[in-house]
């Protein structure tokens, strides 16, 4: 009883330390990153990309400094942290705050792109084995006997948290609170409050939690999940211009984009804005990315022409490759290596290799093997290095010849 008092008062402390306020518009820039998986008004767009939006900004930057240190451990949000300074944590959490959970903003004005997307609440789930009830109980009253503290002295009535650092529960995603939930238990995520909670939890205690949290009681109405957006065809640059400016490129990506040659990347179909930052990296020269072919190709072009090429690539379809799946490549892409730090390539590229145009992440479904092969090889040994906070290059060091050769074959057969 004497450690859960001792943790209530260590989490109380905090609550007159407010941090310093961010800049809502820079961290709007910042955000576009993270919107891949946190969306970009700051709602998870699947269960365990935990909901931004609404969340207590203190909480917010607390959590970013923990994944840069390594207090939290997380392979995928640790290179997302890494780059940011303390002001740029404060400016993107300054911008999920404007968001309520909804999607709507709280205040100033929205642009088309982040205007509030079509949410469903999410289906009351079968609650197959945890007890809302009994959850409930729990949350309200915590269980003395097996030193549980009762959840609702720290994180509010329903989860709606009114102390800065404790984190809001009340609009997360059920399946990312008992995910979390085991983190601690397991001892994978440390923290002086919750660590003492989480080991004394039970199996069945996070099942009813879970079960509570999904419950109607929790105002479960303002839970809303994004719904994948459709990719919708309207370009930043000129399709038809682009098409008339591609007959130079024709002869090595093709007419459409469909390289004939494997060395050749195919372009069609493309993300547009990634399309247009590697010709402006070309252009850059060994600064950005280093190709003296491709040097040579964008020499002339302005940025007009590469906005409108890229929308005339991206606008064409890729064909499937004939490539056979490749089972190493397949449980390295989508599960990586955590012995040997290597991410998930699934995290940012997809499960089906589509990557995320608003991040930046391009496709790399049915892209040719030789090409694949060829771009891990570069960011190994640092000749391409145009990628944003050393992303690639970071996950490519780690990578033997068998795997680059196994995760191209594999990321072929993807369609
Ligand atoms: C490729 C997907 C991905 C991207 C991109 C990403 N995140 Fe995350 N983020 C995650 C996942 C997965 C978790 C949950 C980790 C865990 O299970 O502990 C997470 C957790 C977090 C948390 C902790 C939330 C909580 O409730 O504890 C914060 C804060 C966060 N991310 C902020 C950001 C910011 C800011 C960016 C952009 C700079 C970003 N993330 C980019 C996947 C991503
Ligand atoms: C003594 C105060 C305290 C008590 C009691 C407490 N928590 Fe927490 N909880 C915290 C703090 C502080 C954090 C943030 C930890 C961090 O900074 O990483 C947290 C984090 C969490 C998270 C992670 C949220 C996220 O967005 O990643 C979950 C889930 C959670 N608590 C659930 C519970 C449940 C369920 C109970 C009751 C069984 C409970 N907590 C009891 C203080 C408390
Ligand atoms: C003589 C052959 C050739 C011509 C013509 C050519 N390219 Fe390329 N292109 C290449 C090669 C080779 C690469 C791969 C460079 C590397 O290995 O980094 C490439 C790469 C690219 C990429 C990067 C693809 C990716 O997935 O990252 C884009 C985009 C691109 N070219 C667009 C164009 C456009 C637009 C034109 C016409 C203005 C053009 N190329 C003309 C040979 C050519
Ligand atoms: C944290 C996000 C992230 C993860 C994880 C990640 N990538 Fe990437 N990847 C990127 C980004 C960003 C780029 C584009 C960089 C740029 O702007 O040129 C990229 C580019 C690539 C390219 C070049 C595509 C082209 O058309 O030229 C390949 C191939 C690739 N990644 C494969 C992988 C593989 C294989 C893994 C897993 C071992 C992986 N990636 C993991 C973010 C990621």
């Amino acid at each position: 009883m004497k450690k859960l008092l001792l943790t209530t008062l260590l989490s109380c402390t905090f609550i007159g330390n407010a941090i310093a306020a961010g800049d809502a518009d820079s961290g709007k820039t910042k955000a576009a990153v993270c919107a891949a998986c946190h969306g970009s008004n700051g709602i998870g767009i699947a269960d365990n990309y935990p909901n931004l939006a609404g969340q207590q900004t203190d909480y917010i930057v607390k959590q970013l400094k923990s994944f840069k240190d390594g207090s939290r451990k997380d392979p995928v949000m640790a290179p997302m942290a890494m780059p940011l300074s303390d002001q740029d944590m404060l400016d993107v959490a300054a911008y999920f705050a404007t968001f309520t959970i909804t999607g709507e903003s709280k205040g100033g004005s929205t642009t088309a792109s982040e205007a509030a997307p079509a949410t469903t609440p999410v289906a009351a789930a079968p609650v197959a084995l945890g007890d809302a009830a009994a959850g409930k109980a729990l949350y309200i009253k915590g269980d003395a006997a097996n030193g549980v503290a009762a959840c609702v002295g720290c994180h509010g009535e329903g989860g709606d948290s009114k102390v800065l650092i404790n984190p809001n529960l009340s609009k997360q995603h059920p399946e990312y609170i008992a995910k979390q939930l085991n983190h601690f238990k397991d001892g994978s995520r440390v923290d002086p409050s919750m660590t003492v909670v989480g080991n004394n939890l039970s199996t069945q205690n996070i099942l009813d939690l879970e079960a509570y949290f999904k419950s109607p009681d929790v105002d479960a109405k303002a839970v809303v999940v994004k719904k994948a957006s459709v990719a919708k065809l309207n370009f930043v640059g000129d399709v038809e211009a682009g098409k008339a400016k591609s007959a130079v490129c024709a002869s090595c990506h093709g007419v459409d984009g469909n390289a004939l040659v494997p060395m050749y990347p195919s372009i069609a179909g493309q993300h547009e804005k990634y399309i247009a930052k590697q010709l402006a990296d070309f252009k850059a020269g060994p600064e950005g990315r280093n190709d003296p072919v491709m040097a040579g190709m964008v020499a002339a072009l302005s940025e007009t022409d590469m906005q409108d090429l890229a929308a005339y690539f991206a606008s064409q379809k890729i064909k499937p490759s004939a490539v056979a799946a490749n089972a190493k490549g397949k449980s390295l892409y989508q599960g990586g290596d955590a012995e040997r730090g290597v991410t998930a390539c699934i995290a940012c590229h997809g499960v089906d290799g589509n990557g995320a145009a608003l991040a930046g992440f391009p496709k790399v479904a049915s892209q040719s093997v030789d090409y694949l092969k060829s771009q891990l090889s570069k960011f190994r040994d640092g000749s391409r290095n145009n990628d944003m906070s050393s992303m690639m290059t970071n996950i490519a060091a780690k990578l033997t010849d068998e795997d680059v050769a196994a995760l191209a074959e594999y990321m072929s057969s993807l369609k």
